[in-house]
Formats: structure tokens, C-alpha cells, sequence
């Protein structure tokens, strides 16, 4: 977040110190101004899943434009409906309602309002080291300090308890608890993978309380960790699940959905006027086909076992740990990662940080082998001599 003009640029929010001018993308290629191509390790920010201006997504994309560009929510539309359907016929049946809106922390303000309506309670446990987004709701469930604080005071009653600690989330749900807000893998606080007791105790202690249990699958959904949805690693299948990022193949989307029962006990009113529109549905719906078809979780997990493997023999008095699950990894260095970023960047590689010393990566899952070798090959050049 900037108030300062970046490269001459009006924008206002932007990220500080952006260097580059991107302009074209083709898979996992990003292109700058002057033409030079950098391979994408990150810089999407998980919504490339698919890879930049994916074919597909782009000729559905096209065809809807020609059709009908917006619907509003009060019309049906076959578009959208195909999208939920597909998009339910992928997850366990339990699953049956879909909000559809436009970002990740759209689909949390809308799982906020559910948890809310549905139980009566106000409490939300959620985790620290998490991340759900900007908007005031979401930010008050996001944990890092700086974010929050200037936005005080921010939603009432959020409790955050350690990421993987399940005696602390069971002493922390109780009869006043709506919701119970977490990732199954932290993505921009550190990459962190859930423990499977941490889940469970979630699960089991929401089911004792009456509370809700909601996963933000935003930036791990869609193959990244190596299933489409990374609750299903686990089996603990959460009450509503928050999708986001790669959803409609780098469209704006957001969705959440949850279970009949949940959704009969909604009370008041909620919407969201491109929510479901048909150019986002008509995206959704090629781009699950595509993920579906290419196998692109299988894809995760197999590039992301190579990129660990490889990953372990980065010198140890340069890395702390290397973490994570499919193509959502994380190197936490023993000290600032700026730096490596810039020199990755140089060698034409881009990358992304979590906090102030892990580099993450969160590659295209349709990125040809040979160019995840290269990167996997400048990371350990740039950490071992930088
Ligand atoms: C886990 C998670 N939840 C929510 C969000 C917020 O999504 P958006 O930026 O689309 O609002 C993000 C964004 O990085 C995220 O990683």
C-alpha cells in the first residue's frame, strides 16, 4: 500500500517499490515493456493457477463477451448456473449453496455474515499468522499487526490462537463462537502447512459448540497444493469453504459456499453486484474443466516433490526450513529476503516474499518442467553466493 505515485502513476494502493512494467503473460512467461521474458514463480499471486491468459479461460472469455457481458443476481442465467453446478459436482456432496462475488476477502465478509446469521453468536477464533484480506471484516480476522492497527478499532470479538495448536483452538471455542476462521495451509503468513490434529480439533470442536467451521481455500484452492481443494488431504471437510485467486483462471471471483442447513438459517440480506456475473462464470467454468482435465493437482504435487527434493540441499547456514505443500512453498533464509528477490528478478525469475525473510513460490501448476528446474536452479545460485 502506497500514497506515494509509482512510476509516475495516479494508482493509489498499489505495492511499494514495483520496478518492473509487466504487459503480456503466456502461461508461466510474464513480459516487460522492453520485451524481456521472466519466468513466473510467484508474481501472479495464486491466481495463475492456470497459467497467464490461459486459452481456454481467454476463447470463453471471448464468446460470453459477444453473448452477454453483465446479468444482474435477479436473473437466472445458464452460464452461472452451469458454473455452481460444476463447481459442486467437485466437492462432497454436503456442499450445496454458492455466493459468488468478486475477491478472497468478499468471500470471507460473506462467510463472516453467514456465521453470524446462522449460529447468533458474534465470536470468531481464527489463527495467528493468518491472512483473509483488507476489507474491515477480514481484516479483523488477519493477524499481522501493521495491517490492522491503522484501521482500529476493527470488528469486536476476534480471538487469534497459534497456528497448529490444538489444545489452544479447543479452549478457545465455546458456546459464544460463530465461527472458526483458518487455512489449511498459511500462505502469506510464512507458509505454514496445517497439522491434520489441528483440523480435526477444529472440526470436532465447532461440531461439540454449535459453532461454524470455515476454511480460506483462496490461495490454496484449485490443484495448488496438490489437490483441488487442500481440506480434501485431510478429510476434514469444513462448513463453508472460501475460494478465490485461480477460480475463474484470472478473472475477479470470489465464493462461498456452504450446506443447505447453513444456508436455511440465514437471516437479513446479502449481494454483491457483479457476484456471478456470466463473463466470471462462463471463466469458472473452463477453467475447472481445465484443471480437471489436465490433472493440475497431480501436476502440484509431482513438481512440488521435485522442487522440495531440490530445495533440500540449499546450504543450511543460508536456509532455516524449507516448507510446504504442492507448488505453495516456502524458504524461510536466516535473514531478508529482499534482496534474493531482486537478484531472482535479475536473472529473470520472479518470486514473492511471505514476512520479511521466506521467499514463496507459487509457480503456474501448468509450468513446463524444464523452466521449474531453472528457477528451482537460480534459487539455490542466489541464496548459496548472495
Ligand atoms: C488466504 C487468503 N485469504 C484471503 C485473501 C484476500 O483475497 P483478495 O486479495 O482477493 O481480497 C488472500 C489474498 O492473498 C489470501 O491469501
Amino acid at each position: 500500500m502506497s500514497v506515494a505515485r509509482v512510476d509516475g502513476s495516479p494508482e493509489f494502493g498499489a505495492s511499494l517499490g514495483r520496478r518492473l512494467t509487466i504487459v503480456r503473460g503466456e502461461n508461466a512467461y510474464l513480459w516487460d515493456a522492453g520485451g524481456r521474458r521472466y519466468t513466473d514463480l510467484g508474481a501472479t499471486h495464486g491466481v495463475g493457477n492456470l497459467g497467464a491468459s490461459n486459452p481456454e479461460v481467454t476463447e470463453a472469455l471471448a464468446r460470453q463477451a459477444r453473448e452477454l457481458l453483465y446479468l444482474g443476481s435477479g436473473y437466472a442465467n445458464p452460464v452461472r448456473t452451469e458454473f455452481l453446478e460444476r463447481l459442486l459436482s467437485l466437492l462432497p456432496s454436503t456442499f450445496a449453496r454458492v455466493f459468488l462475488s468478486n475477491s478472497g476477502a468478499e468471500a470471507v465478509e460473506a462467510g463472516l455474515k453467514i456465521a453470524r446469521s446462522a449460529t447468533g453468536r458474534k465470536k470468531i477464533v481464527a489463527a495467528m499468522r493468518g491472512f483473509h484480506g483488507r476489507t474491515l471484516g477480514a481484516l479483523s480476522a488477519t493477524w499481522r499487526r501493521e495491517y490492522r492497527e491503522p484501521f482500529e478499532p476493527l470488528v469486536p470479538g476476534v480471538v487469534h490462537v497459534p497456528y497448529n495448536d490444538p489444545v489452544a483452538l479447543e479452549a478457545a471455542v465455546d458456546e459464544e463462537t460463530a465461527l472458526v476462521l483458518l487455512e489449511p495451509v498459511q500462505g502469506e503468513g510464512g507458509v505454514h502447512v496445517a497439522t491434520e490434529a489441528f483440523l480435526r480439533s477444529a472440526r470436532d470442536s465447532t461440531a461439540r459448540t454449535g459453532a461454524l467451521l470455515a476454511f480460506d481455500e483462496v490461495q490454496t484452492g484449485i490443484g495448488r497444493t496438490g489437490r483441488l481443494f487442500a481440506f480434501e488431504r485431510w478429510g476434514v471437510v469444513p462448513d463453508l469453504l472460501l475460494l478465490a485467486k485461480s477460480l475463474a483462471g484470472g478473472v475477479p471471483i470470489g465464493a462461498t459456499i456452504t450446506t443447505d442447513a447453513i444456508a436455511e438459517r440465514f437471516r437479513g440480506s446479502h449481494h454483491s453486484t457483479f457476484g456471478g456475473s456470466p463473463l466470471a462464470c462462463a471463466a469458472g467454468r473452463a477453467a475447472l474443466d481445465f484443471a480437471v482435465r489436465e490433472h493440475l493437482p497431480e501436476r502440484a504435487e509431482r513438481l512440488g516433490a521435485l522442487g522440495r527434493e531440490r530445495l533440500a540441499r540449499l546450504p543450511t547456514e543460508k536456509v532455516r526450513e524449507v516448507r510446504g505443500l504442492g507448488l505453495l512453498l516456502g524458504i524461510e533464509l536466516r535473514e531478508k529476503v529482499a534482496p534474493f528477490l531482486a537478484e531472482l528478478e535479475a536473472r529473470g525469475f520472479l518470486a514473492l516474499s511471505a514476512g520479511a525473510t521466506v521467499l514463496r513460490l507459487l509457480p503456474p501448476l501448468t509450468i513446463p518442467e524444464p523452466d521449474w528446474a531453472a528457477g528451482l536452479e537460480a534459487i539455490d545460485e542466489v541464496v548459496r553466493h548472495g
